[in-house]
């Protein structure tokens, strides 16, 4: 097996391959906007277009170069001296300039497109080569459909291509028909028999009508190829080209197996990914390998619980290295009871075994009504499985003093400890309020108290709202009870509880706000 380098080529033609496919036509400026991109995920090349087949190519072509300087920059072209002529002109701006020719070799092709003989085609792939040879360093060959020609002639061809000038020979799987063990084995016998096969760079470019693509580039990659061709998200012709965020991943996540390297920041593929699906309004199917939103998303009971002990058991690459934030525990009908506990543990809910147990019955049957629960449907559910994590009160008196009011409360604290306190005040609410702050510890500025009934008749009930100010972050809280001054006191607590969660949970921010 032949290697020119240890690293894979990445030469991206999302931007021609890709951009040829129905709906995914880009203007020059959003061609630019995405060839930024590129530059910036690190691949080695980037297709522009095909500067003979349309104005926009062309004009693409000369915004991309006239800003991207450094990954090398190629145009599109057939074996006819005004396609060169047409791409020659553009690549004059690009610092690094490459003439990608191609021309169609296998049998159907030569008999029903091009009408040209194997004599024809030797001779037009020899005259075209070394014309644009003449004018630039950099020229790839494509002998397009090479995995249907036959074999003795594709190696004529590529010996022909070579000898003329050729610096990379891409052998492309045009209709995305032949498989591994297939291009394994044509690229390492070409590669093992062509004259002058060492001195060029050998490139794959596969499309995925049988689903083949990323595999057969990794098998031509086995059998000696060091450049691959490929689109962002696979898109490309019909059902698309190799897929270069999975192909990078697989090189890298295989390493130990392929021992190849690529020059892409994998940290960039999700961006890059999500840019492209938003210039040309075709998302990705929610499965999709690496960037589609289910790649790193786990709903199962049992995969949860593997992941919350070691993200290695259902994850073989961390989420972050292809650039999306985290893993997503997604919290649904197949979850279990470590998922939720993690999730309220982020949350700042300290659960015992009791509680946990009752919320998460009431996990379980809020999952018969909707799919997916999230953050906000987990605080509602702690608020009414009356779970309340922290102080709970246990009794409370109300009486007067010499016209003062007098509170005296007890409490059952976090650890289920009774404290007790009293506190005088101008009203029955404002000595409840003090007391409270006493057995708690909890300094809070009130902002707006409310009081209403809910309910009617021997139903009604009192419920209360605080808006309070405490260590610089707006809390509210609400109580029911029979009795609003109760419900008072559960409001204040309902506040209270969460600022102790929340302290508990990022003590750094709790810390600097008692600074
Ligand atoms: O699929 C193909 O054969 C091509 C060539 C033009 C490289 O896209
Ligand atoms: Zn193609």
């Amino acid at each position: 097996m032949t290697t020119n380098t240890d690293n894979v080529r990445i030469f991206d033609t999302t931007l021609r391959d890709g951009e040829q496919s129905p709906g995914c036509s880009m203007s020059p400026q959003q061609k630019l906007v995405m060839a930024r991109a590129l530059a910036e995920l690190g691949v080695d090349i980037i297709e522009t277009g095909f500067p003979a087949s349309s104005q926009s190519d062309r004009e693409a072509m000369a915004l991309i170069a006239r800003e991207i300087r450094s990954p090398t920059l190629a145009v599109l072209s057939r074996c006819l001296p005004g396609d060169i002529e047409a791409s020659l002109r553009t690549l004059e701006a690009a610092a690094r300039p490459r003439l990608h020719l191609f021309l169609s070799t296998s049998p159907l092709h030569r008999d029903h497109k091009l009408r040209m003989t194997r004599e024809q085609v030797l001779e037009s792939v020899d005259r075209h080569v070394r014309l644009g040879r003449a004018s630039v360093d950099d020229v790839e060959f494509s002998p397009e459909d090479a995995t249907r020609t036959e074999e003795d002639f594709l190696a004529e061809v590529v010996k022909i291509a070579i000898a003329a000038g050729a610096t990379t020979i891409n052998l492309p799987d045009t209709v995305g028909f032949t498989t591994p063990e297939e291009i394994r084995g044509m690229f390492s016998r070409l590669i093992a028999t062509v004259p002058g096969a060492r001195d060029v760079v050998f490139s794959t470019h596969c499309h995925n009508d049988l689903g083949l693509a990323v595999a057969n580039s990794l098998a031509a990659i086995e059998g000696g190829a060091r450049q691959v061709e490929g689109s962002i998200n696979g898109i490309g012709e019909r059902a698309g080209n190799c897929a270069i965020e999975e192909l990078v991943m697989a090189l890298k996540v295989r390493n130990a197996f392929y021992r190849l390297d690529t020059r892409v920041d994998t940290r960039r593929i999700v961006p890059t990914s999500q840019l492209l699906q938003r210039l040309v309004g075709m998302p990705v199917q929610r499965n999709k390998a690496i960037v589609g939103a289910n790649a790193f998303a786990h709903e199962s009971g049992i995969h949860q619980h593997g992941m919350l002990r070691h993200s290695g058991t259902y994850e073989i690459m961390r989420p972050q290295d292809v650039g999306w934030p985290d893993t997503q525990m997604v919290l649904g009908r197949h979850s279990g009871r470590a998922a939720v506990e993690a999730r309220l543990r982020a949350l700042g809910y300290l659960l015992e075994e009791d509680e946990l147990k009752l919320v998460f019955e009431q996990f379980k049957a809020l999952c018969e009504k909707q799919r997916v629960v999230n953050d906000s449907d987990l605080q509602t559910l702690m608020q009414d499985a009356s779970v309340s994590q922290g102080y709970r009160l246990a009794s409370m008196t109300i009486s007067d003093v010499g016209g003062r009011a007098n509170a005296l409360v007890e409490l059952s604290d976090p650890e289920g400890k009774r404290v007790s306190e009293t506190a005088q005040g101008n009203g029955p609410v404002d000595a409840l309020f003090g007391a409270l702050s006493s057995a708690t510890g909890v300094q809070m500025t009130l902002d707006s108290y409310q009081v209403h009934s809910v309910g009617i008749g021997t139903d009604a009930r009192g419920e209360a709202s605080l808006s309070v100010r405490a260590e610089g972050v707006e809390y509210e809280g609400t109580g029911t009870a029979a009795d609003i001054i109760e419900a008072s006191a559960l409001a204040w607590l309902d506040v209270a509880n969460r600022l102790l969660r929340q302290r508990q949970a990022s003590p750094a921010r709790s810390e600097t706000a008692a600074a």
